[in-house]
């Protein structure tokens, strides 16, 4: 059985434990969410690096065979040093889904939503550099987003007006699809599709990440499919967000 740590600034990353539980139900998840440090998108990327450093430590007491970042603003920020430091751990991050964003696109024109931290590191700008001569790459930060989800607060008119005034200008500049660029947003994802309405495709990049986490496990050898499946879920704040949104993945 797979001992799978997952860690975010709060309960976005549940997102991709939504994922990771379809392929792996057998296998025992431990999730922390940093919520006495949440939001991590205007952080510093040493801030970031130190609670990083730190959830791994608890992880690795958990006896965590890998650790998904499921957050992209840690992943921007600190995947690179936790590799460094863990040489022994494998590490999975986020990806911003820019790539099947770029070779989908009809328009021509990409928007991205995501933290500020993630959208200035290298990590995206580097992802960026390799499709924007070939798409326009419009971008603009969730600004609330994470707020909104942590409250537990995915519709309604606050939620819309919140979310509209992000969307609006990526729509306004022509984007026929939207990469959903931070792992809070998905749970944003039926109010961010109804105002983009049925011809615009948003992208959730937790599916691939969590089958990437599957290929690294078997690639391991880890012995999978043989536990009775758990979640253990840890914060370093209350578990309030955590519980409401983890009960909604589990009715
Ligand atoms: N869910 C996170 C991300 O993917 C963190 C958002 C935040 O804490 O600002 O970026």
């Amino acid at each position: 059985m797979a001992v799978i740590g997952i860690f975010d600034s709060g309960s976005g990353g549940l997102s991709v434990y939504r994922e990771l539980i379809q392929l792996l139900p057998r296998e025992r998840f431990v999730y922390y969410a940093d919520a006495a440090h949440c939001p991590y998108g205007e952080k510093s990327a040493a801030y970031i690096q130190d609670r990083a450093r730190k959830i791994t430590d608890f992880l690795l007491e958990k006896g965590a065979d890998i650790i998904v970042v499921a957050c992209n603003t840690a992943t921007a920020a600190a995947i690179a040093t936790l590799r460094a430091a863990y040489p022994d751990t494998p590490f999975v991050g986020m990806e911003p889904a820019v790539k099947p964003a770029a070779l989908g696109t009809r328009s021509g024109v990409i928007g991205v939503l995501a933290t500020a931290g993630t959208l200035k590191g290298s990590k995206y700008l580097n992802t960026r550099g390799l499709y924007q001569d070939n798409v326009r790459i419009v971008e603009h930060v969730g600004q609330g987003f994470v707020e909104l989800v942590e409250k537990g607060i995915l519709d309604g008119p606050e939620a819309e007006t919140v979310v509209k005034a992000s969307l609006q200008p990526l729509l306004d500049a022509g984007a026929d699809t939207i990469v959903l660029g931070c792992t809070h947003y998905p749970f944003l994802q039926p109010l961010i599709q109804r105002l983009c309405g049925p011809d615009i495709r948003v992208i959730d990049p937790a599916p691939a990440v969590a089958r990437q986490t599957l290929r690294i496990l078997r690639e391991r050898e880890v012995a999978l499919g043989i536990g009775p499946g758990s979640t253990e879920l840890h914060s370093s704040g209350s578990t309030e967000a955590l519980q409401r949104i983890f009960a909604l993945i589990n009715p």
